[in-house]
């Protein structure tokens, strides 16, 4: 298993651009099956997550070229000629599930083993099956998967009776092709929603309300294809934002929104972390004040964004007093926690989804295995502000969600390598 092993301390100073967002890539893949034509997507990272959902629309007979130097992606979704996703496959990634949607809505069956995902919680997928029965279809399981018959799929309404990005993102997709007026209530608002209502739009849809808790969309009979750029990513952007306050470092994180991250940066500005903002661009500023312990509670989109939980809790373990981490979405994601206080954090875990950071604390590096995508990029932050040497396992994680991320790090000044 490859690994990376990190001399901590070292000075970062310079620039940094942010790749397209893992988030957004996922879900317009996922969407591209509802066109009648080629998609091209632009400034797409090159991760894990993406290459496993390629090879999912591509198991069910999509042309897909990926052209990994140029960032850019064209899938054909003419070519579908299956509406299975086998187990394996779809077990490798949980945005899978995603692709029901399309299937039924455009082939009137699917049949997808089990979903997979990070190990932050259960991941159930109820709210999916609700809402596929509501479009119509009828849905029978063995315990390797689920078979989905919609004959005749219908327009519904659906409260999401808790918020949830991919479920939004799922069915104001399959609803852009059924005929009637599907109506989405307490929808997810975070950004990828409304770039991906943007695109549809663009191909013909008629979707209204992205950004806001009620969507509503008004099923058409033809999409086109297009070209469409992938937003920057907010969580790599907040994530090296994060790295230069920990490292009290001079780093310029460009190509980004600053706007998705209104919630963070207020965060780090209630700690004394010094930063400048551009129009794309976000600039930490070196500083030998000690930053001030303050509390932080997740919430969904506009709220303080829960993948950056994990780094931002390293942050907190240099900040002088008692910090309340609070994750409210998922039950968990907060056992990295415990590899912290390995390096030397002070960090009491209260319940799963509560902690209590008292700093500042010294780290010093250790051997660890990154348990997530999040918590594996929080656990190099540790290890880049850590004396000593860490080494990192199961990196694999931490590619899923970052492009070549140590190369990137080292444009820095850091000292990590993969072996
Ligand atoms: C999206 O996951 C993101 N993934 C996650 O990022 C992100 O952490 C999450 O939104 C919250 O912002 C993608 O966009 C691909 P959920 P999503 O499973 O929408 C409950 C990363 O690191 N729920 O819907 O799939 C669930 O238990 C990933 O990039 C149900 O109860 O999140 C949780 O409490 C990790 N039943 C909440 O909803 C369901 O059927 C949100 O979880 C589905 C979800």
């Amino acid at each position: 298993m490859a690994q990376f092993r990190i001399q901590g301390q070292q000075p970062l100073q310079g620039e940094i651009a942010v790749t397209g967002a893992k988030n957004a890539a996922l879900k317009f893949i996922a969407a591209s099956l509802m066109c009648d034509a080629p998609v091209t997507l632009t400034n797409v990272p090159n991760i894990e997550d993406v290459r496993r959902m390629l090879h999912l629309v591509q198991s069910l007979g999509a042309g897909v070229q990926h052209n990994v130097e140029a960032h850019t992606v064209v899938i054909d979704p003419t070519t579908v000629n299956t509406q299975t996703i086998s187990a394996e496959l779809a077990k490798t990634i949980r945005p899978s599930i995603m692709f029901v949607g399309p299937l039924i809505a455009r082939y009137g069956t699917a049949r997808i083993g089990y979903p997979g995902g990070c190990v932050i919680g259960r991941r159930p997928i109820d709210l999916y099956l609700k809402g596929y029965e509501r479009f119509g279809a009828q849905i029978t399981s063995s315990d390797e998967s689920f078979v989905f018959t919609a004959p005749t799929p219908r327009a519904m309404e659906f409260m999401f009776p808790l918020i949830s990005v991919v479920a939004t993102e799922t069915f104001m997709i399959t609803a852009t092709r059924i005929p009637g007026t599907t109506v989405l209530k307490n929808c997810a608002m975070e950004p990828e929603v409304v770039a991906l209502a943007e695109f549809l739009n663009s191909c013909g849809a008629r979707i209204t309300g992205a950004g806001t808790p009620t969507i509503s969309i008004e099923g058409v009979t033809a999409l086109s294809g297009g070209t469409v750029a992938m937003i920057p990513d907010r969580l790599e952007a907040g994530t090296f934002v994060i790295l230069g306050a920990l490292t009290r470092s001079n780093i310029r994180v460009t190509k980004c929104i600053p706007e998705h991250l209104e919630n963070i940066l207020d965060h780090l500005r209630e700690m004394g972390v010094p930063f400048t903002v551009g129009p794309d661009w976000i600039e930490t500023q070196p500083y030998s004040h000690t930053l001030k312990a303050i509390n932080i509670k997740t919430h969904e989109y506009p709220g303080f964004v829960t993948d950056l939980q994990a780094p931002f809790t390293v942050l907190l373990t240099q900040a002088a007093g008692t910090s309340l981490v609070h994750e409210t979405i998922f039950e968990g994601r907060m056992f990295y926690t415990d590899l912290l206080n390995r390096m030397g954090a002070n960090i009491i875990l209260c319940d799963p989804h509560r902690a209590i950071v008292e700093g500042p604390t010294a780290l010093s590096g250790r051997k660890l295995d990154s348990p997530d995508i999040r918590a594996g990029i929080a656990m190099v932050l540790a290890g880049l502000a850590a004396r000593g040497e860490t080494i990192i396992g199961n990196i694999e994680q931490v590619d899923r969600g970052y492009e070549s991320i140590d190369a990137r790090l080292r444009s820095l000044g850091a000292a990590i390598i993969r072996e």
